[in-house]
């Protein structure tokens, strides 16, 4: 390894243990705010914690889940999530913003979003019945800017479009981020999946039908997360299977 390669990785791993990770605080759509889950409250009583359209789940220390943790069901919406108890209200071909806590820099990776039909009520869904179908994803810009940077320039929003005919009905949408400076070395990479519930209005017609459960979405080899940041890539292999067009 050149030197310089292997000094960004030490700096990359010494960052990791000193940078503070992010969460999604919540969504914005036609400048409607609902907010997501926010980690502290896990442990309030049932009594006093927010109901929001975001799912809880153990990421108290704003962490990540790794690539040793992909076949299980944590990978579907973090550590041991539990549904959302609200919904975001949007309609199809609607903006979504994305607002994150924050986000270190040095957490380079691919920003990609999913969808998954409730078939009925979400806030009493199981994440391993969850089949996420992959509606957009963005990764490497150019040089060695990567979708997290201009994460981190527009105040740590991003968005994604639901499909423009999706079919009106209560939805799970996992936003994640797959940070990738340490996914050089084996079970490097980082995931940080966020699910929040929606329902979706308007005219659409096409659901969602070749999903697949979140145990199936990675593995610890796939060229995009034992993926190398420091050595000038040109291109980035998204992991995860292909984009689903159906209802765009
Ligand atoms: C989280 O999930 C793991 C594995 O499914 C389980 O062993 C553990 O007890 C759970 N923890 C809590 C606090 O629910
Ligand atoms: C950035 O986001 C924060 C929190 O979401 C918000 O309070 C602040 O107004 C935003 N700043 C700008 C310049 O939009």
């Amino acid at each position: 390894m050149h030197s310089s390669t292997l000094l960004l990785a030490a700096l990359a791993s010494l960052l990791d243990s000193t940078a503070a990770h992010g969460f999604v605080t919540g969504v914005r759509i036609n400048s409607q705010w609902t907010a997501g889950s926010d980690p502290v409250w896990f442990y309030y009583p049932a009594a006093t914690r927010p109901v929001t359209a975001g799912w809880d789940a153990l990421n108290q220390d704003i962490g990540f889940v790794e690539p040793s943790a992909f076949q299980t069901t944590d990978i579907n919406c973090h550590k041991n999530a539990t549904a959302g108890k609200a919904y975001v209200s949007a309609n199809a071909g609607d903006n979504v913003q994305f607002s994150w806590s924050t986000w270190p820099e040095s957490h380079k990776g691919p920003i990609i979003n999913y969808i998954a039909p409730c078939n009925g009520d979400c806030t009493t869904i199981s994440s391993a019945s969850l089949r996420w179908s992959k509606i957009s994803q963005s990764g490497l810009i150019s040089g060695d800017t990567w979708v997290t940077d201009e994460l981190i320039k527009n105040n740590f929003t991003t968005s994604a479009t639901l499909p423009r005919k999706l079919a009106p009905g209560n939805y799970v949408i996992r936003h994640e981020i797959i940070a990738l400076h340490g996914g050089n070395n084996d079970n490097g990479a980082q995931a940080y999946p966020q699910c929040l519930n929606f329902k979706v209005g308007g005219s659409g017609t096409v659901l969602p039908a070749s999903g697949v459960p979140g145990t199936s979405l990675y593995t610890r080899t796939d060229p995009g997360i034992k993926f190398n940041l420091y050595v000038g890539a040109t291109s980035y292999p998204y992991p995860g299977p292909a984009l689903w067009t159906a209802a765009n």
